[in-house]
């Protein structure tokens, strides 16, 4: 049996103790499951290995050639469209002397490395490497970038490093009837931004998967016209992913179907659907609007945040002043992104107190329930001393 660490067994005894309880009596996660090394490096190992993770959407590269560069891990990761339109994900390290090839967002003909000018084809192949002809037996032709498992759902692109994990469509076939209404894979791209927060992971995620807060932390911007006790969760747990769906009233600046929208009727009209899949994806699906942001942890304190928004096809054919709107609109969500990091960013802090504990949850924070259900199903391997925790039976 695998050794582990005195500090991660007592991390995942709490977790176990924590997530045994139902929602009606559950209490937040403890202090100790933001502030644990030996814990980090076990999510590392077990989830971000492992899961699926989006890197953005297949709306963000259009063009082959177009690139965006991502992490799992250690891993630097950049996705392409190759000249015959797929999208394809790469190890973003050159095959000479392991410089990154690409940053950020772009696009570019042929990939060249900034060290010795090694240079790729957005199929990661190696096309030419300079100087090279004293090395016997050296041909570009037999290389090629390590390719990643790279799947598209519903406009998303999901990568891992894990060939054995299940297709993303089997794992979010139950989301597939929530959202296909909205057809979000033609919402029209319109930005992407990238932080850094000062705060461990499962905070943000905790905190982007409720509406709790919405109208306490957010009444100056989204949280003003979101009625609270209209948001509904399903009866069903899932394994890969929760969600929620809440409404905007009438007097709402988003939120609401644009009058030439026909795919939404009745309550759709004006209903949002806000999924994650687990670990770090997640997402506002609104009528006129998509929201999301990706996150992957930079350390324990410290976390890599993507957000990016998007509009409904009509929204945006209908924009008399385009760039006034987005932004105006990014200027908005800038607000929003702002009061989230000033909790997120307070309660981290929070969670180093000496004299802090987790206390008890609201309805309105299932997910948070979900995900702690989550964590301890993907974290407590077996591989620890105790043999007690708790069997949950969903199936993956
Ligand atoms: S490290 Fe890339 S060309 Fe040398
Ligand atoms: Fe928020």
């Amino acid at each position: 049996m695998p050794e582990v660490s005195a500090e991660l067994e007592s991390v995942l005894a709490k977790l176990r103790a924590c997530a045994a309880a139902p929602l009606e009596r559950a209490t937040a996660m403890p202090p100790e499951l933001y502030s644990s090394a030996a814990l980090y490096a076990h999510e590392q190992k077990e989830i971000f290995a492992k899961e699926w993770l989006s890197p953005g959407r297949a709306a963000d590269i259009p063009n082959p050639g177009d690139y965006l560069s991502f992490a799992i891990n250690d891993q630097p990761v950049f996705c392409i469209r190759g000249d015959d339109g797929q999208i394809r994900s790469f190890s973003n390290v050159c095959l000479h002397r392991m410089m990154r090839l690409v940053d950020g967002k772009g696009h570019c003909t042929r990939i060249v490395c900034p060290y010795h000018a090694w240079t790729y084809d957005n199929g990661g192949h190696l096309l030419a490497a300079p100087h090279m002809k004293k090395s016997p037996g050296f041909n570009p032709r037999d290389h090629r970038l390590p390719e990643i498992r790279t799947e598209l759902w519903e406009g998303w692109i999901y990568i891992t490093l894990n060939n054995q994990a299940p297709k993303v469509a089997d794992l979010l076939a139950p989301l597939l009837p929530v959202v296909e209404r909205y057809r979000m894979a033609d919402y029209v791209h319109c930005a992407t931004e990238d932080f850094v927060w000062n705060t461990n992971w499962k905070l943000l995620t905790e905190n982007f998967m409720e509406g709790y807060h919405l109208p306490v932390a957010h009444k100056k911007t989204v949280g003003a016209w979101f009625p609270a006790e209209e948001t509904g969760f399903p009866e069903q747990r899932f394994d890969a992913f929760t969600y929620q769906t809440f409404i905007k009233d009438q007097t709402a600046k988003y939120g609401l179907a644009h009058a030439s929208n026909t795919r939404l009727t009745d309550r759709w009209r004006y209903t949002s659907v806000m999924p994650t899949v687990f670990p770090t994806h997640m997402y506002v699906l609104a009528p006129d609007h998509l929201w999301y942001l990706s996150l992957r942890p930079k350390s324990l304190g410290e976390v890599h945040l993507r957000f990016g928004y998007a509009l409904a096809p009509e929204v945006y054919e209908s924009l008399e002043d385009r760039d006034s709107f987005i932004a105006e609109t990014n200027a908005f969500f800038d607000r929003v992104n702002d009061e989230d990091r000033m909790v997120t960013e307070g309660i981290y802090l929070g969670s180093r107190a000496p004299l802090a504990k987790g206390g008890r949850l609201s309805w309105l924070e299932r997910e948070i329930h979900d995900f702690m259900q989550y964590l301890l199903r993907r974290l407590d391997t077996g591989e620890t001393e105790s043999q007690a925790r708790p069997k949950l039976s969903v199936a993956r």
